[in-house]
């Protein structure tokens, strides 16, 4: 199964509806609980990433019987330094963002934290691309 979400930066009302959906999604297919809220939690991330620090991107979710993978590119500024981005609590956001409750500098560590394989690219004045993977517990019987 493939879902994908287009993102544009600075819009807060749309974004978590790629989040909500593979909730949802996840859910009606009867995935694990916990793999879902994994998915869930990386892709909320990830979208909100787009609509804090970039200007468009794609979210695009493909489901395998045996793993999850989450892509998300963006058309954006791209990062500089990726591992000072990966700290807990580094942030570039605004104040302003911050005043809407975002830019707490956990999205990209939370976004490797709950993913199995996780790989970040980004070339400055270009975008970004992340890539995460949620491998799904063996179904009993197999
Ligand atoms: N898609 C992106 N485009 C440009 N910069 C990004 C993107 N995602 C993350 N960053 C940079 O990495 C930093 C850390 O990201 P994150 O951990 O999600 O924290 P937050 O979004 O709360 O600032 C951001 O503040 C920003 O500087
Ligand atoms: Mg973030």
């Amino acid at each position: 199964m493939y879902l994908e979400y287009r993102v544009d930066g600075g819009d807060f009302q749309a974004s978590g509806q790629a989040a909500a959906g593979i909730k949802r999604t996840l859910r009606q297919i009867g995935i694990d609980a916990e793999v879902a809220r994994r998915a869930a939690i990386v892709t909320y991330e990830a979208e909100m990433n787009i609509a804090i620090h970039a200007y468009l991107g794609t979210i695009s979710i493909e489901i395998l019987p045996e793993r999850i993978i989450i892509q998300a590119d963006d058309e954006g500024p791209g990062i500089a330094d990726i591992p000072a981005a990966m700290q807990v609590g580094y942030s570039t956001a605004t104040e302003d963002i911050r005043e809407m409750g975002f830019g707490a500098g956990l999205g990209l560590p939370n976004m490797r934290r709950y993913s199995d394989e996780f790989e970040i690219e980004s070339q400055v004045g270009v975008g970004t691309s992340v890539r995460a993977v949620i491998i799904l517990p063996a179904k009993e019987g197999n």
